[in-house]
């Protein structure tokens, strides 16, 4: 089985989608063989955080009806033959239920050694429930406090749910260096105690990386760029967690 890994967060437009394709990216730039799955049923954008959306002929919803193979609705990436994406449909094909996506998990997942779900902040319920299925879950927030709250909120969610808090760790994003300098922004010690879970890593809001993000061109891989030395660094911190 592989290691399956959640992206999640209570808020949307926290960077979920950048770190689990830059994850993705990173764990097989280091001979991984990595699956992402987009979880994010309504608006789906891994394909185009990895410059893939012309690649995917087939999605989730072609191979539970049964109109594809499995192999036919993995789309390779150009660079890491070793990493691959399924997508849900772009427009709306009669919806996934949760327990049909548990279903194509197990189906999907045979011969990868890391599944990243990359998830949406739409649903709680949803969050929950893909939470619940991976070993290891990067819970995404930025210093903004609905964004750390709704993150709380979706944590007891999990716990209560049964998933043991040591799984979790928390990655601070988008924070501006200037505003945190000048005190306009919670410090991440208040934000981690808030959360009581590790922080795996800080991440400064970087143009470079949203320019990077919306082009297509993950980072993860660049030793030799700022953004992607961190971005490594805060994943290689991440991976450690029991
Ligand atoms: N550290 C960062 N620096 C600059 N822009 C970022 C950073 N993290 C995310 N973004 C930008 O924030 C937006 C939302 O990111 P995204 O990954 O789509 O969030 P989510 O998947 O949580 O909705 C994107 O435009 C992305 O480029
Ligand atoms: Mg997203």
């Amino acid at each position: 089985m592989p290691e399956i890994i959640t992206v999640l967060s209570g808020k949307g437009g926290t960077g979920k989608t950048l770190m689990a394709s830059n994850l993705g990216i990173r764990l097989a730039a280091d001979g991984k063989k990595v699956l992402i799955i987009d979880g994010n049923f309504q608006s789906r954008g891994v394909d185009m955080a990895l410059d893939l959306e012309s690649r995917v002929i087939y999605d989730m919803v072609d191979v539970l009806r049964g109109d594809c193979r499995v192999r036919q609705a993995l789309t390779k990436h150009h660079k890491y033959s070793n990493l691959s994406i399924l997508e849900p449909p772009v427009f709306r094909k009669g919806g996934i239920r949760m327990v049909e996506f548990e279903v194509l998990l197990e189906r999907v997942g045979e011969g990868f050694d890391t599944v990243i779900i990359d998830t949406s902040s739409a649903s709680t319920d949803i969050s929950v429930r893909m939470g619940l299925l991976s070993d290891k879950c990067m819970l995404v927030t930025t210093p903004d406090p609905v964004s750390v709250r709704s993150g709380q909120s979706l944590l007891s969610e999990l716990k209560k749910e049964g998933l043991p808090a040591d799984r979790c760790r928390l990655l601070v994003n988008c924070v501006r260096l200037k505003l945190a300098d000048e005190g306009y922004l919670a410090d991440v010690e208040d934000i981690a105690e808030a959360f009581g879970i590790p922080v795996c890593g800080v991440i400064p809001y970087d143009e470079n990386m949203h320019v990077a993000f919306t082009n297509g061109c993950p980072v993860a891989d660049l030793e030799d760029s700022e953004a992607g030395a961190h971005l490594s660094r805060v994943f290689h911190r991440f991976l450690l967690t029991e």
